[in-house]
């Protein structure tokens, strides 16, 4: 069942009906101020830090769902509703969201009276605008009342929602005019605050919630709204918030426009205060009158547009398979970039509270937006590695007002340092820009111990090289990728961290999985400094390179001997150098992990294990909603594996559908050559082919979701935790690179398709150091790889055999083109 459509031409997603499976939100903001707003207008805004910086609040586990938002009541005679339904819940005649690129608009009728709720964050402004615009479609004149509403944060959402002794007595606003002020705490050390305002004067406002709502009222039932109107409250303590009243009256035909702000100012401390008491609003006043019209609404809006043009040109596609144009070219995209904006923190499922920027990540989010934003790109790689220690082990989380390791979680996930060398990597294929390694960069945050970036490489290099276990294989810390499996910590006592309890560094426990990514980035290590040998000549850079071969090589041994199981590859030795994940487990016999990154790294192609570990993938992992986790899912709690047994069996990473690690099985498979497959695999779990059963699926239709519910569920098909998640990056280097074969390297950019025979022909524009290729794939024999022919401009072009790691062995490698330029290419598949 859908809820709505796909509108491509307008790059949105418009659902019909308030009442989704869940709240369907969109994310507003690309600089420093955030919305969440949903389907129904719920949602909250902060600015930078979704904890410290909160501007109003929101309740996650509230019933009903959804609470809170920035709301417009319409009163129209006895009867009230809001345009998005909630929280009123009154039925409109008609009604529509549109989700677009940074923006939303709600439509609604009811009663002949039309309501069109606009929202945006306009670029280079640190503020939502709201228009409103309400239609008379009668034949008679009608007086209505229109009042907005939202609740104010006192800033620290964490205290906001826990320390009531305290913020309870806090809270101050001031009233001038058709703006609200919400000061609390500027007082004494904030020297920000937030505004409310509309742009024309309103006929009544209140500040106190209990005056708005009445203690018993409530969001659904305002009492100043279903009575007598505002009461020209003024806050003290308690709860602040922003309301006004507006009497309007249309005549038949007539339209009228409002346009509200919700903005963050801040002020240097020395023009904190206009008079003694009374904050200076001269930088609140600027801003309204900045957004004071349509017009300059309108060039907001245009502005936001011309900015996604530009982000998106740098990848179309057009294959005639309308699913996959829209999921590569607009969703999955626009996925990325809210993961780069928001990492970890803020989402229906992540509280804003909790996990700050991760270390793993952000660097695997990288991946899919370095295209879009290479300088942004290139400056939170440096971030990054700045909270390496001076062994290559890392920070697991920094928070991001700061930039500075998070002491709480601390080190110990021994993934984390290879996972530089993957973002690091990415940004210097898609870029060439190899002056990033020279940048001098802290470790752990401290400019006394800066080191070039290419130190902090070979340091994430040498940390696996200096923590090997018994077998050879890496050990594993507190966890690798799969922060659940803890083969060090035993915990029994509730409440206690997973990751931190315990030995962090066991002697023994090793895991495949770090095993296999050593193999996969060792190598992009090695080319990266045989790339600095060739260029600057460098023997030292050449021996680097020649050694970081030898140790992978040497991994590769380890992995195919202690870490084949036979018929795949085995997860981890525990502590006590138990199997995890092998034939003789008794559950957690087979895990994804290490068959998708041992087969990308390319362990086994050559000798069969490659193969043999995707078939068993298909045998016991495959659903027909993605490929699970693990099988048999844990039916008990085992201390000496940790989270993962935690899971209620078919949950999160005990054998739930972890879509994260589905794309590395659609690059393992394109790897072999595989295109129908790895296209299966990919298509399973991208929204926009389970659009129709979004009734199962639940969460939004055009964002990929962390987790859906495995085979062992009571709720199979059903996802969780959407948005923030690296299923977003990963998706796109398997659509992008893996499928439809468009792969930067150090070298250039080369053209090595691995698709569904089905697919018969596409074009993809690709944007790369700062040329357009217009890139046409032709498969008329229904190939699923191998390239027959190719032209560049027009002019038959041999075939490089092998270019650069070139999957199939038949791609073609494309030397970086003068920027500006246009390259039109043309590639025939087939043998
Ligand atoms: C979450 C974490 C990610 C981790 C994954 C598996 O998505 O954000 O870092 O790799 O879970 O445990
Ligand atoms: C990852 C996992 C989650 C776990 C968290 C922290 O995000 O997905 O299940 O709770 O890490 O331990």
């Amino acid at each position: 069942m859908k809820y709505g459509f796909f509108d491509d031409e307008n790059r949105e997603y418009v659902i019909t009906t308030p009442r989704t499976p869940l709240p369907w939100i969109n994310y507003l903001g690309c600089e420093d101020f955030f919305v969440l707003l949903s389907n129904t207008a719920g949602g909250y805004a902060f600015y930078r830090d979704a904890r410290l910086r909160r501007l109003t609040r929101y309740r996650y586990n509230n019933s009903p769902l959804d609470s809170e938002g920035f709301r417009i009541y319409i009163r129209d005679g006895a009867s009230v509703w809001n345009p998005g339904w909630q929280p009123v819940q009154a039925e409109p005649d008609s009604y529509r969201c549109r989700h677009g690129l940074g923006y939303s608009v709600i439509e609604a009728e009811k009663d002949g009276i039309g309501v069109r709720q606009e929202l945006i964050v306009p670029k280079g402004g640190n503020c939502l605008l709201m228009r409103v615009g309400l239609t008379n479609r009668c034949d008679v004149q009608k007086q209505l009342k229109l009042f907005p509403y939202i609740e104010f944060c006192l800033w620290d959402a964490m205290e906001d929602g826990s320390n009531f002794q305290r913020n309870l007595s806090c809270g101050e606003v001031e009233v001038d005019g058709a703006a609200i002020y919400h000061k609390t705490e500027y007082r004494e050390r904030r020297n920000h605050y937030a505004v409310f305002w509309a742009n024309r004067m309103p006929d009544g406002f209140d500040t106190s919630r209990d005056a708005f709502l009445g203690v018993y009222g409530g969001p659904a039932r305002p009492e100043a709204v279903f009575g007598s109107g505002c009461t020209g409250s003024i806050a003290h303590g308690w709860q602040p918030v922003a309301a006004q009243e507006f009497s309007v009256c249309l005549e038949p035909g007539e339209r009228s426009s409002f346009i509200f702000g919700l903005g963050y100012i801040e002020n240097p401390t020395d023009e904190k205060w206009e008079a003694p008491g009374v904050i200076n609003k001269s930088r609140a006043k600027a801003m309204m009158a900045r957004y004071s019209d349509d017009a300059a609404f309108d060039a907001a809006m245009k502005e936001l547009g011309d900015h996604w043009d530009g982000l998106l040109s740098g990848f179309r596609l057009s294959s005639g398979d309308a699913k996959l144009d829209r999921m590569a070219g607009i969703w999955n995209q626009y996925q990325c970039m809210v993961t780069f904006n928001m990492s970890r923190s803020a989402s229906y499922y992540e509280s804003g509270m909790g996990r700050g920027m991760g270390f793993r990540d952000s660097c695997q989010d990288l991946l899919g937006f370095v295209h879009m934003i290479p300088e942004r790109a290139r400056e939170r790689i440096l971030d990054i590695a700045a909270t390496q220690f001076e062994d290559g082990s890392a920070y697991h989380q920094y928070q991001p007002l700061t930039k500075k390791g998070n002491m709480d979680i601390g080190s110990g996930f021994n993934d984390d340092p290879l996972w530089l060398i993957a973002g690091t990597d990415a940004y210097l294929r898609e870029t060439g820009d190899f002056s990033i390694l020279n940048e001098m960069v802290d470790f752990d945050n401290d400019p006394t111990k800066a080191q070039p970036l290419m130190e902090h490489l070979r340091r994430s290099f040498r940390f696996t090289l200096t923590h090997l276990g018994p077998h050879g294989l890496p050990l594993i810390g507190r966890a690798d990728w799969n922060d659940c499996l803890n083969l060090n910590c035993f915990s029994e006592t509730p409440g206690e961290s997973f990751q931190t309890t315990g030995p962090s560094e066991g002697p023994v426990a090793e895991s495949v999985f770090i095993g296999g990514m050593f193999v996969k980035y060792g190598r992009a290590y090695a080319d990266i400094c045989r790339h600095i040998a060739r260029t600057e000549g460098s023997d030292a850079y050449g021996r680097e390179a020649d050694e970081a071969l030898k140790a992978v090589s040497d991994m590769e041994t380890a992995v195919l001997t202690a870490g084949w199981d036979g018929s795949w590859f085995r997860r981890a030795y525990d502590a006590f150098g138990h199997v995890v994940g092998g034939s003789g487990c008794e559950e957690g016999k087979i895990f994804i992990e290490p068959q998708g990154m041992c087969v990308m790294a390319g362990i086994g192609r050559k000798t069969g294990e490659a193969a043999a570990a995707l078939k068993s993938v298909k045998e016991h992992l495959d659903t027909p909603y993605g490929v699970v986790l693990l099988q048999p899912a844990y039916t008990r709690y085992h201390a000496e594996l940790g989270e993962i047994t935690s899971y209620p069996p078919g949950y999160k990473e005990n054998a739930g559908i972890f879509c994260h690690n589905n794309p590395w099985i659609t690059c393992a498979e394109a790897s072999l050559g595989h295109g129908g497959r790895a296209f299966e695999v990919y298509r399973r779990i991208t929204p926009a082919y389970i659009e129709d059963i979004s009734d199962i699926h639940r969460t939004e239709p055009y964002c990929y979701s962390q987790m859906i519910a495995g085979k062992d569920a009571a709720g199979f098909g059903e996802a969780k935790n959407s948005w923030l998640t690296g299923t977003a990056a990963w998706s796109f280097v398997s659509i992008s690179q893996a499928i439809l074969g468009i792969r930067p390297e150090l070298d250039g950019l080369t053209i090595d398709p691995c698709i569904p025979s089905s697919l018969k022909s596409y074009t993809v524009t690709r944007r790369f150091r700062g040329a357009d290729y217009r890139i046409t794939v032709d498969n008329p024999d229904g190939a699923e790889t191998g390239i027959r022919e190719a032209w560049v401009e027009e002019k038959k072009t041999e075939l490089s055999g092998n270019a650069g790691p070139c999957l199939t062995g038949r791609g073609l490698l494309l030397a970086p083109a003068a920027p500006g330029s246009v390259v039109e290419v043309k590639v025939i598949l087939g043998v």
